[in-house]
């Protein structure tokens, strides 16, 4: 089988190429293997979250593809696409609060972007995968779990654009036949995540004891899920998902900001007077919470990573990795693709880093 992966040098993006070529210790250790039939290519425009550093041990693999190209380019999809079986459809603008100030690209990328991949995964027959979120369901109260069948309620510009997405999916399986599945995912966290979410910004700027800023009372609760066990989810839908079906993906760990903001700060041995409470983010959704039922019961999925072991490792990978995300921060990470990929990666020039 050959995937293309596209927005493979993303964070979970690259965890998925991880999973394909070499899983991770946890899951090694848990029994995966590498999938020995499988190769990939990865397309990814290398945005300013696009980093080839995540992809760094797989140049020269021989199941290892890299295209630099944007999911909008439909010359760029039809090349990457060549002798493809499946498409997995990671890239997109990711970070909520980037959307509220620049809603634009995010229509571009997440909805227009996939139509052409859809347009291409059609006239060639392929499986298509889309990689969504929890958050088109929009806002939970105290109780309750939204189902596949929930209603798309989107309240941000990024979870829209993912709800837009996950629509011209449906109709493309309706209209053409194609065979495409969908996940929606809560919140993410691991290793080689953007230090611009929440996670690794806490880490991170705890670590270089920064002012670290929560959101409104902190009381909003996001349902936690290790990105090793969600790259597994994928993989068992890709494998054996129903076409036109959606799977929520789920660990139910549920925790509120605050909670995790102060277990971060005991896990990196750092006081809670770093925390700045900053005014809340418009449109900001109280609870996510999701029921995986179906991913559990038709796939036999199981998440493997315990939130409090996952929170652990994580802030162990920011710890020993200070290289990475320093150099995320400086901006020196785009020098270091010149270092590494030379002229070839000339298009990668002038990202901003979004972070400081
Ligand atoms: N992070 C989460 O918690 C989470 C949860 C559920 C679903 N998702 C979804 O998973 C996917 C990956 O999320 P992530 O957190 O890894 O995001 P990320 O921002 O870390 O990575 C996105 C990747 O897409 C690439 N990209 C952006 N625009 C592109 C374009 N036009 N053409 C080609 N590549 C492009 C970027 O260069 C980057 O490598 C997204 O679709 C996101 O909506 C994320």
């Amino acid at each position: 089988m050959k995937i293309c992966v596209t927005g493979g040098a993303g964070f979970i993006g690259s965890a998925f190429v991880h999973r394909l070529l070499e899983p991770s210790s946890t899951l090694a250790a848990a029994g995966e293997k590498s999938e020995e039939d499988t190769s990939v290519v990865v397309l990814d425009d290398l945005t300013y979250a696009g980093n080839l550093e995540n992809l760094e041990r797989f140049k020269g693999h021989k199941r290892f593809e890299f295209v630099k190209g944007s999911i909008n380019d439909p010359e760029a999809v039809s090349g990457a696409l060549d002798g493809c079986d499946v498409v997995v459809n990671f890239a997109a603008e990711s970070h909520v609060d980037r959307s509220l100030t620049d809603a634009g690209s995010f229509v571009k990328t997440n909805v227009d972007g996939t139509r052409v991949l859809l347009d291409e995964a059609v006239s060639r027959k392929l499986r298509f995968m889309q990689v969504s979120t929890d958050e088109v369901y929009g806002s939970l109260g105290e109780e309750g779990l939204f189902t596949e069948d929930s209603p798309l309620d989107p309240s941000s510009p990024y979870a829209a654009s993912k709800a837009a997405a996950d629509l011209l999916v449906g109709a493309y399986t309706k209209s053409y036949g194609l065979d495409a599945v969908i996940t929606r995912c809560g919140n993410n966290y691991g290793p080689r995540q953007f230090p611009e979410k929440l996670i690794p910004l806490f880490i991170t700027g705890a670590l270089e004891d920064r002012e670290l800023p929560l959101y409104g009372d902190g009381l909003n609760v996001r349902d936690w899920i290790h990105v090793d066990d969600h790259c597994e989810a994928i993989l068992a839908v890709v494998r054996e998902g129903k076409q036109g079906r959606v799977y929520n993906v789920s660990a139910s760990s549920e925790r509120s900001n605050l909670e995790l903001c102060r277990q971060l700060l005991e896990l990196v041995g750092k006081p809670w007077d770093l925390v700045r409470y900053v005014s809340d983010r418009p449109g900001h959704d109280r609870r996510y919470a999701l029921a995986a039922g179906r991913l559990r019961s038709e796939l036999g999925w199981q998440p493997k990573v315990a939130l409090d072991d996952g929170l652990a490792q994580t802030v162990e990978w920011y710890r020993s990795n200070r290289g990475w995300w320093q150099r995320i921060k400086s901006g020196d990470y785009l020098e270091y693709y010149e270092k590494l990929y030379g002229e070839r990666l000339r298009g990668a020039e002038g990202k901003d880093p979004g972070v400081g």
